[in-house]
């Protein structure tokens, strides 16, 4: 059996990738660990809880004591990484908790990874989960492929280039088995709504303005998550050692285009007449550093590994607003925080 650290499971796109090892996988035994953050909801995962190859652990990958003990009692043989602190206006606003949590952390889960492996990694590896925005920003043309070079703009972004450079260090230097994938804009159920895609649904549904920064001119690339999580694990099981992919959708959208789309398809869920909704939307001041534009370039990935995106995004996205309408009591836990105490009320007795 396959005993397998999954970080930040309990986050937006971590708790497809649980859901997808979970299921997929009975032989492998999942430990998922997450500190509970704002945005780690164990109300995510509720169809896995008390599956006899899961396992939830509450703590914090800062805490370096805390990991060391982790993979000694635990003996991984292998680490999928997805735990930081994601979104860019909070690293604009507070740089260093993603200071801590996305590079220290990540140091502290390959410092223990390496010791615990002892130099044997025939059968072990450390799948590190990262972005695009590594790259920095596209003008009007062209796409990020793996041989760009890195030029992080916004504290996140830079947290994660540092991130990344440590993985791909520990191969260099001690011949860790690793594997990092840089992916673009994800959307999906189970999104906090602080992203823009969640948030717009949510303030439309309540009648309340879709701020747009700027003039809603800059271009995101749009991912339906269960095809990172697809990916994600293709290229666990399948890239060799020290290898990057990257991962997109080919989906570039201006955001004020995105949001129209948005509102158009909100009107048609809704019953409101044509238009309604796009009244709500509201130019508000950019966001600093704000990056243009991100396109990727996946082919790597199709060609080497036959990944492919699944689905159309008028679909995707028709999906994703039939997801937070029919579960509006999840909105309104996680706007109140209700879901943190959900923790308490099941594990308080493990
Ligand atoms: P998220 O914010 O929804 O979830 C992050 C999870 O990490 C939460 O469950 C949180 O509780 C947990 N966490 C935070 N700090 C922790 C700590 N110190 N110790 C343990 N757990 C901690 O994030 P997401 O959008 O699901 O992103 C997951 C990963 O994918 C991140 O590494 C992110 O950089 C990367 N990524 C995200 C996107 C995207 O579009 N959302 C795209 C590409 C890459
Ligand atoms: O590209 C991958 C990245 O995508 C991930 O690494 C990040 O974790 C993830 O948060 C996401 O970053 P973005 O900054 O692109 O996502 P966000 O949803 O915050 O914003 C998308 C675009 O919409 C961006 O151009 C900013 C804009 N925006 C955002 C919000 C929240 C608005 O115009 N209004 C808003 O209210």
């Amino acid at each position: 059996m396959k005993r397998i650290l999954i970080t930040g499971g309990a986050g937006f796109i971590g708790s497809h990738v649980v859901r997808r090892f979970v299921k997929n996988y009975p032989d492998y035994q999942i430990i998922n660990l997450d500190k509970l953050t704002y945005a780690g909801n164990l109300l995510n995962l509720t169809d896995v809880e008390g599956g006899s190859n899961y396992e939830f652990i509450k703590g914090d990958i800062v805490d370096a004591a805390f990991i060391t003990e982790l993979f000694t009692t635990y003996q991984f043989d292998a680490v999928v990484h997805l735990a930081a602190e994601s979104h860019v206006d909070r690293s604009i606003a507070s740089p260093m908790e993603f200071v801590m949590t996305n590079v220290i952390g990540t140091v502290n889960l390959l410092n223990a990874a390496r010791e615990n492996w002892k130099g044997d990694y025939s059968k072990k590896r450390f799948y590190h989960v990262s972005t695009d925005e590594v790259y920095g920003a596209l003008g009007e043309s062209g796409m990020f492929t793996e041989a760009t070079a890195y030029d992080p703009h916004s504290p996140y972004s830079a947290s994660k280039a540092s991130s990344d450079h440590f993985v791909r260090a520990y191969h260099d230097t001690y011949g860790l088995d690793v594997v990092i994938s840089n992916c673009s804009n994800n959307y999906g159920s189970h999104h906090f709504p602080e992203k823009l895609i969640p948030l717009a649904i949510n303030n439309i549904k309540n009648n309340k303005a879709v701020p747009v920064y700027g003039k809603g001119e800059n271009v995101r690339d749009w991912l339906w998550v269960e095809d990172h999580a697809r990916a994600i694990d293709v290229i666990f099981h399948q890239a060799k050692a020290g290898e990057t992919y990257n991962i997109g959708g080919h989906n570039e959208w201006k955001n004020i285009d995105l949001i129209k789309l948005l509102c158009k398809l909100m009107d048609q869920k809704l019953g409101r007449e044509e238009g309604a909704s796009a009244q709500l939307i509201t130019y508000v001041t950019d966001r600093a550093g704000h990056d243009l534009r991100y396109a990727i370039d996946s082919s790597k990935l199709q060609q080497q590994l036959g990944w492919v995106p699944s689905l159309q995004f008028e679909e995707g996205l028709a999906k994703t607003i039939d997801w937070y309408l029919e579960n509006e009591q999840w909105l309104d836990d996680v706007t109140s925080s209700n879901y943190q105490s959900y923790y308490e009320t099941q594990y308080a007795e493990r």
